[in-house]
């Protein structure tokens, strides 16, 4: 999305609508709340430069809930190219959710599942296979939705977290 755009003008880019809620692709002008969103969602933390470089990179897989004019979730996506996570041997374009949180009082409104699904589509539609992620093993909100998406548990690992928490990895085909 061009970062000349006025956020006013956002609001007519909506990919989306659930009650008051619109959902629709992030612009430069949203990173500072959807940086201040990951503080109060989740312990894993980035750069500024990685939330900039990720916009860059995959504008179509990073989108934002807005809410009466303010951004209460995000998800944000990498392409990445390598081995299928789901294919023994295969190799191919994939999409990894780096990040999805919805602010506490806007969860179980139907937004995280509609964003994935519009993620799931964008990646399919950007020449990739499939998708996944990393969840920590005690995140049974989380991995209920993906379950619920028909993400599959493909892997765990050991020691992912800082803290030492496993993960695990979760994917499905697109
Ligand atoms: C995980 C997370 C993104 C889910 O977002 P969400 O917007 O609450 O997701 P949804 O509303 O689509 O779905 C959540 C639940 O609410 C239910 N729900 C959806 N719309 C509903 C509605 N209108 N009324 C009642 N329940 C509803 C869904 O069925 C789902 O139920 P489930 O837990 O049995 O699957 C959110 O809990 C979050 O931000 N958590 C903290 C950050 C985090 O853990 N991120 C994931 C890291 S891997």
């Amino acid at each position: 999305m061009p970062s000349y755009l006025r956020r006013e003008d956002l609001q007519h880019l909506s990919l989306s609508k659930i009650g008051d809620y619109i959902i629709r692709g992030c612009a430069e002008q949203d990173l500072s709340e959807v940086i201040l969103i990951n503080w109060q969602t989740l312990p894993e933390h980035y750069s500024d430069s990685f939330y900039q470089n990720l916009l860059k990179e995959a504008p179509d897989s990073f989108l934002v809930a807005e809410y009466f004019g303010k951004v209460v979730g995000y998800i944000m996506c990498r392409i990445e190219y390598g081995f299928s996570t789901i294919k023994r041997f295969g190799m191919g374009k994939r999409g990894h959710i780096v990040s999805i949180g919805i602010l506490d009082e806007h969860r179980k409104k139907g937004l995280g599942t509609e964003m994935i699904q519009i993620v799931m589509r964008a990646l399919k539609e950007g020449g990739c296979g499939e998708i996944y992620l990393e969840v920590r093993i005690s995140n049974k909100s989380a991995i209920d939705l993906y379950d619920r998406l028909e993400f599959k548990n493909t892997s765990v690992y050991d020691n992912y977290y800082k803290d030492g928490e496993r993960a695990f990895m979760m994917s499905r085909r697109l």
